[in-house]
Parts: structure tokens; sequence; C-alpha cells
């Protein structure tokens, strides 16, 4: 298949070129310098040029504090800049795959959310991303919500913990967030597995297992032979500084419509963190 992937340099992006081509699609994989999906006429210059049959529209403004300073970067970049996506695919007969997230749902449900709950954003970046699942036909397109990614390319918290373990003795990390971490590879796979084998719905993928921060910098730590006592729990309310953006208590999605699918379920994360904690030491 042609698929065209928009924020082809992020985190996920570079993984999601990756497993596209290792698939053997055609891929076409734009970086922000090389499309700005803000710019209409660009995105529909680039979509009818490359004739995708798939879109993987990866590209957002992710930095979730910045966001709730400026609502209308956050809405043009995540949700308007969605519609132009869509309207250009719908010019060439492309369906779209959004990237959702779990900041869409409020945390306090006491279970795993499903793709079939209503969402309740509580942050700026949640808001303008849930606005973006709104500017998809969900009988052609697909939105696939992944949560808490770490990968080899960008920031992410596995890089920032085994920084903070270089440099400090003691870690500090809240133990009353949790979710499920899933590795940028991983998630990227099973993505592209979804944008060429089926068509439309909202899919949860994420690697299983649940941790809080804490637990998950505990396990990044042991990963790295390193001692994961070193890492110490707070509750989010004693953060300091105050976090902007609140993040939701309870980010745990349910793969349900994976299973409903007959779809294997990604591995527990455990597996991919070892593999990436070792890339990431060798370089
Ligand atoms: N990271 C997570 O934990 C997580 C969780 C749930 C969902 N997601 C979603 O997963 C997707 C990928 O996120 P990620 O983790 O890979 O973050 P990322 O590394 O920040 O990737 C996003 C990419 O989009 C690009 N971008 C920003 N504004 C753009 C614009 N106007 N035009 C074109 N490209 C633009 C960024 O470029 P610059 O770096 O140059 O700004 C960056 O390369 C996003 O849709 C995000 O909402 C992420």
């Amino acid at each position: 298949m042609k698929i065209l992937i928009t924020g082809a340099g992020g985190q996920l992006g570079h993984e999601l070129v990756d497993a596209a081509n290792q698939a053997e699609n055609e891929v076409v994989g734009l970086t922000r310098a090389q499309l700005d999906v803000t710019n209409r006429g660009a995105v529909q210059q680039a979509v009818t040029a490359a004739r995708p049959q798939v879109i993987i529209h990866a590209a957002a403004w992710t930095a979730v504090d910045a966001c709730e300073g400026d609502a209308a970067k956050a809405m043009l970049v995540n949700a308007t800049a969605t519609q132009h996506v869509v309207d250009a695919a719908r010019h060439v007969g492309a369906r779209v795959v959004y990237i959702g997230t779990d900041y869409v749902f409020d945390g306090t449900k006491p279970n795993p959310y499903l793709e079939t709950d209503t969402p309740n954003p509580q942050s700026v970046y949640g808001v303008s991303k849930l606005a973006g699942e709104q500017a998809l036909d969900l009988a052609l397109d697909s939105v696939v919500r992944i949560s808490w990614v770490c990968g080899y390319h960008g920031a992410n918290m596995v890089k920032t913990i085994l920084r903070l373990a270089a440099e400090h003795d003691t870690l500090t990390f809240v133990d009353d967030q949790i979710g499920n971490p899933t590795m940028a590879d991983d998630a990227a796979r099973m993505i592209v597995h979804l944008a060429t084998e089926q068509s439309g719905g909202i899919w949860h993928v994420t690697n299983q297992g649940v941790v809080s921060w804490y637990e998950f910098a505990r396990e990044v730590l042991r990963a790295a032979g390193l001692d994961p006592a070193r890492v110490r729990p707070i509750p989010t309310r004693d953060l300091m500084p105050p976090r902007p953006a609140p993040r939701p208590a309870n980010s745990v999605l349910e793969n349900q419509a994976l299973r409903d699918a007959g779809i294997a379920l990604l591995d527990n994360f455990h597996v991919p963190l070892s593999r990436l904690v070792n890339r990431l030491r060798l370089g």
C-alpha cells in the first residue's frame, strides 16, 4: 500500500516510517520541515502529489504543559490541521489513521478505559486532541489511541529517568498516576498493521502491563542494571513546581477493539523496555 506519514521526524513518526517500510509498503514520510500540517494548501498539495491510500497522521503539538498556555496554537496544530489532512485525504480517496491519546479521558474511571467510553479531557492538549478525533469519519478513518510512549528517537520518560539516575542518588516519581507504558516501535508496528488491514473505528493500542510512574521508574532502573530502591514515591499534589496541565490519574487503556478483532495484543512492556534500554545504552 502507499502510506503517507505526517510528523515523520517525531518519536513515533520515525518508528512508523521504519515499520511501514519493513512491512513492504510504499512510504512517503514527511517531517515538519517537509510538511507543516497547519498549512492547508501545503497539505492538499503534498497529498495530491503522493496519492496515498492511507495517511497516518502522527504530527501534533505534544508539549502538554506548553499547550496549557496557548490553546489557540494547540487547536490549530492538533485539531484544525487534522481537518486539513482529512479533507485532503477525501480529495484522493484515502483514509486517515489519526494518533490519539489517553489524555482525552478524565482519569476518574476505576477500571481501564474502553474505546466506547465517553471522553472528558481535562487539559488543553486533551481537548485539542479530542477535537482532532472529531474531524474524522469513523466509518472510514481510524483513531488509534496510545499512551505513555517511549522510544529511541526524541524525548521521553525512559531517557529522562536514565538521565536523572546518572545525575542523582535518589529519584522521585508520582505513584498516583497509572497507565500502560508503550514502546514506540511496538506501537508503530500495530498502527501500520491496522492502517493496512482494517478500516474505521477507535482502537486502543498499548503494551500490556499497568504501573504508576514510580513503578515504571523502578522498572527502567532495573532494566538498566541499577538499584530500583533509589526511586521514591510522591503524590501528584506534592510535585514542585506543580505541572500546568492536569494528567489523568487513570490512563489505562483496555485494548478491547483488538481483542474483539482477534488481533494479538502487544507484549508486556517489560519486553520492549529492556530492548529499548539496551539500545539507548549502546548509543
Ligand atoms: N508521547 C506520548 O506519550 C503520546 C501519548 C499518546 C498519544 N501521542 C500522540 O502520538 C503522536 C506522536 O507523538 P510523539 O510522541 O511521536 O511526539 P513528537 O516526537 O513530538 O512527534 C510529533 C511530531 O509532530 C511534529 N509537528 C509539530 N507541529 C507540526 C506541524 N505544524 N506540522 C507538521 N509536523 C508538526 C513535531 O515536529 P517538531 O518536533 O519539529 O515540533 C514532531 O516531529 C501525536 O499525535 C501524539 O499526540 C503521544
